[in-house]
């Protein structure tokens, strides 16, 4: 992976995506709370009722309770994000070339030691949408996400991705920075320029490239070492130019 900073300049023809601004995200998040908080509510109070004599908590203690509870639950993913990407920071390889298939490697050990914290949390992000932390818990695990690139699929090894500025990772797609193959981890760098797009379920292997404004089509495979040139677009399994499936030359 190379020490440059990556180009935050917009792709001429590609307009990045408007993004929400911190009062937006803030608004968000409030309207999150109060809404669970309301959900929860009516529960409290049934439990208050049920439970009135035997415990003696009063009415206002239970709601207290219920908001604590959701405060907790919309808390959970920050406080997961600031233990696992602590550790991230300490633990993340960042090494690249073919390992053999053995777990006594010290490298290996690490790798997976690595996954084990990153992945729980990674997972429980992608479930809640929560993609601007899911930007910082890439970083902290030393992934390059570009400000206002929005990552919605599984980054399987994030010390190994690169994504530049604008551009939009689908749901369900992986970008796997490793590969086990006949007894051997590769691991390689995967980059992805500024304004690409990699469609919802794609899966991109190890050592590919996606030159700025390209985009790889959903449900689409780009194998290992395989590039995608500056604003095309390739699809299907493994991935081939779109203007081939359209049968132009
Ligand atoms: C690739 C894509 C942009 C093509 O859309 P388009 O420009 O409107 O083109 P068309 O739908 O006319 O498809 C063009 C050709 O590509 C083929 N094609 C389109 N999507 C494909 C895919 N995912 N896999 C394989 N082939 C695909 C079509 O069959 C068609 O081939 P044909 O000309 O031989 O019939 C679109 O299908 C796609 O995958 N977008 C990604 C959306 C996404 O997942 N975003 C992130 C999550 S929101």
């Amino acid at each position: 992976m190379t020490d440059e900073p990556m180009s935050p300049d917009a792709v001429p023809g590609v307009s990045p995506p408007r993004l929400p601004g911190p009062l937006t995200l803030a608004g968000v998040s409030l309207a999150f709370l109060v809404v669970h908080a309301l959900a929860l509510a009516p529960v409290a109070l049934v439990a208050h009722r049920a439970f009135q004599d035997g415990l003696g908590h009063g009415m206002w203690r239970s709601l207290v309770a219920a908001l604590v509870l959701t405060a907790d639950l919309a808390l959970l993913p920050v406080l997961l994000v600031a233990c696992s990407g602590a550790a991230g920071l300490v633990l993340a390889p960042r090494y690249t070339g073919r390992h053999p298939l053995d777990f006594r490697l010290p490298a290996l050990k690490r790798w997976l030691l690595s996954l084990a914290i990153y992945f729980p949390t990674a997972v429980l992000l992608d479930l809640f949408h929560l993609y601007p932390l899911k930007s910082l818990h890439i970083r902290c695990f030393g992934g390059r996400v570009a400000r206002g690139a929005v990552v919605g699929g599984l980054v399987t090894d994030p010390s190994l991705v690169e994504i530049g500025a604008g551009s939009i990772v689908g749901g369900f797609s992986n970008l796997l920075g490793h590969a086990v193959e006949r007894g051997e981890v590769v691991f390689d760098t995967i980059h992805i320029g500024a304004g690409c797009g990699v469609g919802a379920r794609a899966v991109v292997l190890p050592g590919s490239v996606i030159e700025d404004g390209g985009l790889l089509a959903a449900a689409s495979l780009l194998p290992k070492g395989a590039r995608i040139p500056t604003g095309a677009t390739f699809a299907g399994v493994p991935a081939r130019s779109a203007r081939v499936l359209r049968g132009r030359p």
